[in-house]
């Protein structure tokens, strides 16, 4: 590799007169005891520093003191409650790290027996509780000794994705362990391990985090390595080679080693190295403090920059010049801004006591940004000292002042990443902090470059301002009908569901997953879009027209349907309290607003109505929006919040949601027939009253509700019997035994009246055809028999000269009827419309008709009895008038 051809040499440290960030805050904290600070952990609202004491050269006090630094300046002092063994407090071994945004990590070693020391993680809270304690691997035996340096937990940039341990497990070979969450007992949970071979004995490696929860693994060959453990300066050693590993831990995947850099020129050597990288870019960098050797034994240093991919492909090689650089540098920092950028820092020895601290900001690819403006009056005299951020947009230095006091000076924090906190998106429709109409469909996003959908997701979620966000939708990148590309494919459109956006004047935010879209060109995945970036509004209002309470079905899967028979009965109904309350997050809506009811079946799945109660207030959506919403959650199941939820994910997809439309909605043409029907008999009946006022005329409606129950009861039967379990039995036997008695009773009445009552016989010589029809016809309710005495129309058939006897039968007849039939069926047409969910003509009609009918009957009753007992009240008058 020719390295001058890579040579891009630019002047990039101006001189700036004025420095951009310049006006400092300083604290100063006393420490009442001799405590000085070893580390600090950056937790975004927060920053831990470890505090130690030192009792000698090697050792330090063996407990480990916390000070937590609030983002307003307070400063609590904690401590860790969890005591390590002692030995871990000297030389050094144990160490702390964060993890995620709450916790941090100890790792230490639980023994100094050779046989048995093993590596454990000490997982505490922020404040320092004991949380779980985790064996991690043995400790290395290299050369007959027990071997800890090199040993390291690195930690990923954001909460998605765990931690990387590393340490030598041979001279040559780097062992690593990837771990994350945690299991019931709160340990933390190795998932993958591995080796990464090394080119020298102990060379340097560092471990940096990239996207998707991989991580780069870089070391270098030298014989000057700068190595903590082993200290050699040769400065006139010339071999040195950096590599790049490209650790998958999740995906089991290693790519590399790749060299990055190879020095060809005599007298040359590297003094330190530091490597970075952000999630936001597509690339990670290394920058090498050279040292080149003069014959004339001045060194004179500069400040190499290598850009490189996640493949190995190195696309640039820079030199930072016009920076003197004669000094000694005692430490090299790189610190990833919160705000994109880093910021790089030198602390150099001026003279025996005064160190020099300077630091520059650069960008997410690693190039100049600006200049960091320290304090003027600040003093680095330990070798202490940290730099961190706060997402309040605060950026801090903490220095140690003497053993008693240290500072915090901070200063605004610069702006590096666009609003997205991506370099490569471009812009977004909605824009940022924009309102768009609710029920938009379609969003889209404009990158910087020429991209293609890879496979993670694009997620909405609602922002309820309680801190719950709600979650919309959420898409996988992988190419579907939902995406489309402009031409440039610079762009990408998503067609959204129109339930994703419905609630106006809420907060939304999109989350674009890492890796969810792919660079073009190279292939490689492209960092998102965090949360509460993209964030917008909607505006809009609610369509004000007021809908009534309503309902509608939807219906189990095969499986749903499964699952609910096999749970135990007590928690059936459980199951559907959480299926409300599911639903209620899914759409989302009140809970109060909503009612399930059990069951009816169909093809061996449950189906269920929902009950929708009118909006309340008018930030609502009402009834005939939310079912249209629901609908399209149910249908479009895959990416919408149904299928986050157990219970919601157990909702029939194909069935989606149907309305119960409302009850004269839905059967008014059967209610205007209904209608008609009655009205043409009214016309009979006022017809035929005019022409012979003197018969019974209002039979003709009363025959006609028998008739019409009767063959509803039958209909209902057929139809509807076996929909609702055990209606089927009881309605058959309470139609078919009365039926029956009806028969009997008719059958008797006109053969006792033929035998004995001699003008019956008469009549009934002419007309048995009637007779026999209207005998069988008796069956639905003996009432019928009563026709035959009528004159209803003036038919002289109709003149049946029954006798008072076969009256009274036929009174009592039709009120045992009442008993055997008429309750019992309007108790079944009760019990069936409640066990059902779906409105149907026929029940509903068996309900009404029975219904009149029993009303009908027991008006009568009480009617007859009132005269019953009038006629005896005027026998009694009649006989004390006579006494008398
Ligand atoms: C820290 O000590 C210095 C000198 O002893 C004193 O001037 C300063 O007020 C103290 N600061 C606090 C916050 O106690
Ligand atoms: C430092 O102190 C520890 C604990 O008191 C002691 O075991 C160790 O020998 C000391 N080391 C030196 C170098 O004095
Ligand atoms: C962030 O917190 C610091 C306290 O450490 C405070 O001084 C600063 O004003 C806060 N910055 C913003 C932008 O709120
Ligand atoms: C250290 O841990 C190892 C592995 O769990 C165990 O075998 C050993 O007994 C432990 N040693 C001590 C001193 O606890
Ligand atoms: C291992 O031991 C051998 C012989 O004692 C010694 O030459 C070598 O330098 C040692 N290696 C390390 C890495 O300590
Ligand atoms: C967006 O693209 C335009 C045109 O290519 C460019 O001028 C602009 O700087 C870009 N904006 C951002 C924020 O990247
Ligand atoms: C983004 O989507 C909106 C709404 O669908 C559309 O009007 C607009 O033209 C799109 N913008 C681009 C840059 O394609
Ligand atoms: C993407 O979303 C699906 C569900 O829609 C989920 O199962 C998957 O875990 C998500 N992928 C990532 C990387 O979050
Ligand atoms: C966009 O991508 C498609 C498919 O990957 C490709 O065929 C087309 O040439 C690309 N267009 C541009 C302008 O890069
Ligand atoms: C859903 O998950 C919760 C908690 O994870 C569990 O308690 C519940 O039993 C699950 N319900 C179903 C229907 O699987």
């Amino acid at each position: 590799m020719n390295l001058s051809s890579y040579f891009i040499t630019i002047a990039i440290f101006f001189l700036l007169i004025k420095p951009l960030y310049s006006s400092w805050n300083n604290i100063i904290y006393n420490e009442t005891e001799r405590l000085v600070i070893a580390q600090t952990f950056d937790l975004r609202d927060k920053t831990i520093l470890h505090m130690t004491r030192p009792i000698n050269e090697t050792c330090v006090e063996a407990k480990i003191d916390l000070r937590i630094l609030h983002q307003n300046g307070i400063i609590e002092v904690a401590s860790i409650d969890y005591q390590i063994p002692e030995h871990n407090f000297c030389n050094g071994i144990f160490q702390i790290k964060r993890y995620q945004l709450n916790y941090l990590l100890v790792l230490y070693v639980n023994s100094t027996d050779i046989e048995s020391a093993s590596y454990y993680v000490l997982l505490v809270d922020y404040e320092g509780k004991f949380i779980s304690n985790t064996y991690l691997a043995p400790v290395s035996v290299i050369n007959g000794s027990l071997y800890t340096c090199g040993t390291t937990i690195t930690s990923y940039t954001t909460e998605e994705y765990g931690i990387l341990f590393t340490t030598y497990e041979s001279e040559t070979v780097v062992s690593w362990s990837y771990l994350d969450g945690l299991d019931d007992k709160r340990n933390i949970i190795k998932i993958n391990n591995g080796k990464q071979s090394l080119k020298t004995p102990f060379g340097p490696y560092f471990v940096s985090p990239r996207i998707e929860g991989n991580f780069i693994f870089i070391t270098y060959d030298s014989m000057n390595a700068e190595n903590k453990c082993v200290e050699s300066n040769d400065p006139t050693d010339i071999r040195f080679i950096v590599y790049v590993s490209y650790l998958k831990p999740i995906m089991n995947g290693v790519d590399g080693p790749f060299i990055i850099y190879q020095s060809t020129i005599p007298h040359l050597s590297v003094d330190k190295f530091v490597c970075g990288n952000t999630r936001m870019s597509m690339s990670s960098f290394c920058i090498l403090v050279m040292n080149s050797v003069k014959a004339n034994k001045k060194s004179k240093k500069h400040l190499l920059k290598i850009s490189f991919q996640d493949s190995g492909s190195v696309f640039n090689i820079e030199k930072y010049s016009n920076l003197k650089f004669d000094d000694n540098v005692i430490k090299l920092e790189l610190y990833n801004l919160y705000y994109g950028g880093f910021l790089l820092s030198l602390l150099k020895r001026t003279d025996k006591i005064i160190n020099n601290l300077q630091g520059t900001i650069l960008n997410n690819d690693g190039n100049y940004y600006s200049n960091w403006g320290l304090p003027t009056d600040l003093k680095v005299t330990q070798e202490f000292y940290a730099i961190g951020d706060f997402n309040n947009g605060t950026m801090y230095l903490i220095v140690q002042e003497d053993e008693f006091s240290w500072k915090i000076s901070s200063s605004n924090l610069p702006r590096i990443s666009n609003d997205y906190n991506n370099p490569c998106v471009n812009k977004t429709f909605p824009l940022i902090g924009s309102n768009v109409w609710i029920s938009t469909s379609q969003i889209n996003i404009t990158y910087n470059m020429p991209v293609t959908l890879s496979i993670n997701n694009f997620t909405i979620y609602q922002d309820d301002n309680n801190g719950v966000p709600i979650l919309r939708q959420s898409i996988p990148g992988n190419p579907s009908k939902v995406f489309s590309l402009s031409n440039d494919n610079r762009t990408i459109h998503i067609n959204v569901l129109e339930s994703t956006f419905n609630k106006p004047n809420a907060n939304y935010y999109i989350v674009i997953d890492d890796n969810a879209v792919k660079d073009l060109i190279s292939n490689q995945p492209l960092a998102g879009v965090g949360k509460n970036y993209w964030n917008f509004e909607t505006s809009g209002i609610n369509d004000d027209k007021f809908a009534d309470d309503s309902s509608g079905t939807f219906s189990l899967t095969a499986d749903g349907t499964k699952y609910y028979y096999n749970l135990p009965q007590d928690r059936k109904s459980e199951f559907f309290l959480q299926l409300k309350a599911d639903l209620a997050k899914a759409i989302p809506i009140d809970i109060n607003r909503l009612d399930i009811k059990c069951c009816e079946f169909d093809n061996g799945q449950i189906i269920l109505i929902l009950f929708i109660k009118c909006k309340m207030n008018k930030n609502e959506r009402n009834v005939i929006d939310v079912i249209k919403d629901l609908d399209m959650l149910i249908r479009e199941k895959e990416t919408s919040p149904i299928s986050w939820f157990n219970t919601t994910n157990f909702i029939d997809a194909t069935f989606g949601f149907k309305q119960t439309h409302d009850f004269f909605d839905c059967y008014k043409f059967h209610i205007i027939g209904i209608l008609i029907g009655i009205i043409t008999i009214g016309l009979i009946y006022y017809c035929i009253k005019k022409k012979y006022p003197k018969g019974k005329n209002i039979f003709i409606f009363k025959f006609s509700l028998i008739l019409l129950d009767f063959a509803l009861d039958i209909t209902f039967i057929l139809t509807k019997g076996n929909k609702v379990n055990g209606i089927l039995i009881p309605s058959i036997i309470f139609c078919v035994v009365p039926t029956t008695i009806n028969i009997i009773l008719s059958i008797s009445i006109v053969l006792q009246e033929i035998t004995k009552n001699k003008n019956f016989y008469k009549w009934f010589k002419n007309n048995t055809s009637i007779v026999a029809l209207f005998t069988i016809l008796a069956g639905t309710d003996i009432e019928i028999l009563n026709i035959l005495t009528s004159q209803v129309a003036g038919i002289m058939i109709f003149n049946a000269p029954i006798s008072v006897k076969a009256e009274s039968y036929i009174f009592w007849g039709s009120f045992l009827g009442l008993f055997i039939e008429d309750i019992p069926q309007l108790i079944i047409q009760v019990i069936y419309i409640n066990l059902t969910v779906t409105y149907d003509t026929i029940p509903f009609l068996t309900l009404l008709t029975s219904a009149i009918i029993l009303a009908n009957k027991i008006v009568s009753r009480i009617y007859y009895s009132i005269i019953q007992l009038n006629i005896k009240k005027r026998m009694s008058n009649m006989s004390s008038i006579v006494g008398s």
